[in-house]
């Protein structure tokens, strides 16, 4: 039985929801293996709708155990905010594990990614501002401060210490912000401690221990291919692992219990934040697409930079994650157009790229060659079969599928949970 990794294909956002949700009940445990709370996903469950950042959305559904993985990055404050606005509308957390070794973002983190990226000026990331890539670098630099720190005190004073030492020098002199004391940081994570302890656990012993016994393990990536930390627009992108790999090393399972790698992916394209973006829209086109598709950040509230569908993108994902299945969300909100242009390959000072160019300075400047299919007029978001669809709309489907390296198994019509198309179950 499979491990699945889903994985967007793009700049994020790509509604990732709509393969948890197909997945749904014979899921067995979610995990989120990389990135903190500079996700964003809204669950709609009846008429209710929770918001959640740092928690992954397998938490709502009773039965299924939820695991924040190794690869992530903790804010304690926004964990247990999240945890209790669930139990202030009666969900039952009880089965949310958090690993051991997962790195804790805390209040210098946070204040460290706003004052850097006001320093950058024009060479800004867009960051969230959520404190990510200080964790990730404190992280790597091995300076970093891990759950299980928290549980002993003595520790925890002697690495918030080694911590602070040259960040204090950092925001004081360089940055013009007040020294953060060891004391006020010990003394807010120490907070924590009494209700994160029944909480932690060996997660990678436990997500090992359901593979063995045949259990369904999602696990669910954070970001994007073009916003990860070695296979993104570097540096216009996040500090993890948002690739398939990081699902083995963010979670604890090794690479061969990873059955199924499900890209997702949107009929057309969008990016929060800067960087480069080729088939990016500066005209009407560009705000019918964010306002059909509501095009807004969850976590942000930023409006996205749209653009048409990027193939060469979409190839490069296939390549980097090993993508089995490709769910192409969002296509209903192409209905109506004309034409719909959909870009191929690349135009870099005059000559033709098909796959993206290895030098990023050539990827700033690529300018996208277009095809163009015809649209179709019909609402399509009552079809349930591919054959339901228009025929404009399959070959628009089939092209894309065409171009992609792999299949489309699923299609999304519509913004309702049962609004998809399946043409190959993700689970088998
Ligand atoms: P950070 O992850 O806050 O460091 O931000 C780095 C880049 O990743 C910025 O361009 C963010 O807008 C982008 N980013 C981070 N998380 C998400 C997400 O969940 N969806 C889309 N973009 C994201």
């Amino acid at each position: 039985m499979p491990g699945i990794v889903i994985v967007g294909v793009q700049w994020g956002d790509e509604g990732k929801g709509k393969a948890t949700d197909l997945l749904g009940e014979r899921t067995d445990w979610v995990v989120k293996f990389n990135g903190g709370n500079n996700a964003g996903h809204t669950v709609v469950i009846g008429d209710e709708k929770y918001a959640l950042h740092l928690l992954p959305s397998g938490i709502l559904s009773p039965g299924v155990n939820a695991i924040i993985g190794n690869g992530v990055v903790v804010d304690l404050e926004v964990l247990f905010a999240e945890l209790e606005a669930l139990h202030a509308r009666g969900v039952d957390t009880s089965h949310l594990r958090v690993s051991a070794n997962a790195h804790i973002i805390t209040q210098y983190h946070r204040t460290l990614d706003k004052v850097t990226e006001r320093f950058l000026g024009k060479r800004q990331i867009g960051t969230t501002g959520r404190g990510i890539g200080p964790a990730y670098a404190d992280k790597i630099n091995r300076v970093g401060i891990r759950v299980q720190d928290i549980f002993d005190e003595n520790i925890l004073r002697q690495k918030v210490e080694g911590a602070l030492d040259q960040k204090n020098h950092l925001l004081v002199k360089i940055f013009n912000r007040r020294a953060i004391t060891v004391d006020e940081i010990v003394e807010d994570l120490l907070s924590y401690a009494e209700r994160l302890r029944p909480m932690v656990a060996d997660t990678g012993l436990l997500l090992n221990d359901a593979l063995d016994a045949g259990d369904v393990v999602v696990f669910e990536g954070g970001q994007a291919t073009m916003l990860d930390v070695d296979h993104g627009t570097y540096p216009f992108v996040t500090s993890s692992s948002a690739t398939a790999g990081g699902a083995a090393t963010g979670s604890g399972v090794g690479p061969n219990r990873l059955d199924r790698i499900v890209g997702i992916v949107k009929a057309y394209t969008t990016r929060v934040g800067a960087g480069p973006f080729p088939t990016e829209l500066f005209d009407e086109n560009g705000d019918f697409l964010r306002s059909r598709g509501f095009e807004f950040g969850t976590t942000t509230g930023r409006p996205r930079r749209v653009g048409w569908y990027d193939a060469p993108i979409t190839r490069y994902a296939t390549r980097v994650n090993g993508i089995t299945d490709l769910v192409l969300t969002k296509l209903d909100i192409l209905t109506g157009l004309d034409q719909i242009p959909v870009c191929v390959a690349y135009d870099i000072d005059g000559e033709r790229f098909d796959e993206i160019p290895v030098n990023q300075s050539d990827f700033h400047h690529a300018k996208p060659i277009l095809e163009y299919f015809p649209g179709w007029k019909d609402d399509i978001s009552r079809a349930r079969t591919f054959e339901d669809l228009p025929l404009e709309a399959r070959e628009y489907v089939l092209a894309l599928e065409a171009m992609s390296g792999t299949r489309i198994s699923v299609i999304g019509v519509g913004a309702s949970r049962d609004a998809v198309i399946v043409r190959h179950d993700l689970v088998d």
